[in-house]
Parts: C-alpha cells; sequence; structure tokens
C-alpha cells in the first residue's frame, strides 16, 4: 500500500536527518568550516521533507508512526552510532543518499499507479533533491587533481 511504503520513506527520512545532524555535529579536517556548512543544509533540506511525508500519510487515511522504536523497525537507512572520519562519513552518506533516491522512485511509480498526482509529484522533487545532494556528495569524495 502507498500509506506503507509512505511510512518507511518517513522512517528513512528521520533516520537519515539524524544521522546528518549527528557528523554535521562531529564532523572533523581540513575542510571542517565547509564540511561543518554543507551538513547543516543537508540536514535542513531532508528535515524540512518530514512534515509533508507524515502528512501525506494522513491524507491516504492512515496513521503516522512518531516513535523511535517504529521509525527504527521502518527504516532502511543503517544507524551510526560511532564517529567516523570525515571521508567515511561522506561516503556513508552517498550510500544512503542513493538509497534515499531508489526509494522515492519506487513510491513515484507506486503513486501514480494509485493515480495520487500530488504524491508522485512530490516524490519527483525529493529525487530531484537526493539527486543533486548524491553529486554535491560526491565532488566532496573526489580526490583533487594536482
Ligand atoms: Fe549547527
Amino acid at each position: 500500500m502507498l500509506s506503507d511504503s509512505l511510512k518507511i520513506l518517513l522512517a528513512s527520512t528521520q533516520s537519515f536527518a539524524i544521522k546528518t545532524q549527528n557528523f554535521h555535529w562531529n564532523v572533523e579536517g581540513s575542510n571542517f568550516p565547509q564540511y561543518h556548512m554543507f551538513l547543516d543544509t543537508l540536514y535542513s533540506d531532508v528535515n524540512e521533507t518530514i512534515d509533508p511525508i507524515a502528512e501525506y500519510v494522513r491524507v491516504l487515511g492512515s496513521y503516522t508512526p512518531g516513535s523511535l522504536q517504529r521509525y527504527a523497525e521502518l527504516t532502511i537507512i543503517e544507524d551510526q552510532t560511532k564517529i567516523p572520519r570525515a571521508q567515511l562519513m561522506f561516503a556513508e552518506l552517498l550510500q544512503d543518499a542513493e538509497k534515499m533516491g531508489e526509494l522515492v522512485i519506487q513510491i513515484f511509480d507506486q503513486a501514480t499507479e494509485d493515480r495520487q498526482q500530488g504524491i508522485a509529484n512530490y516524490m519527483a522533487e525529493l529525487q530531484d533533491l537526493y539527486g543533486k545532494k548524491s553529486w554535491f556528495i560526491r565532488s566532496i569524495l573526489k580526490v583533487e587533481r594536482e
């Protein structure tokens, strides 16, 4: 069901946002100011999508999960309890952002099939968001040319 997929997206977005904020606080390295700021923007942009996703679950007539336990059960994003080095943080975030991108594409197809064009439209926006964020992270990870 479309609402079940949106619940997975909601939980995954919460997990991704928490991880991004963790990395924003704890990242270190010679590019600290840029890393710290990039992760702040990434966190806010992802965090902003939580409420619309949650409300679409209600629009579809289902209740929205709102507890850490439910999010842990539903999320597709693996939790990070350690403080990895900057390069590893970005490698992990790239993998996660790509996973999020794949998930929103799946939900786009499901919403289109259910003729929920507003939700499909929002999934298209999220595909764009995760595509752009992945590009940024990929560029951060690229070894500089001499
Ligand atoms: Fe901050």
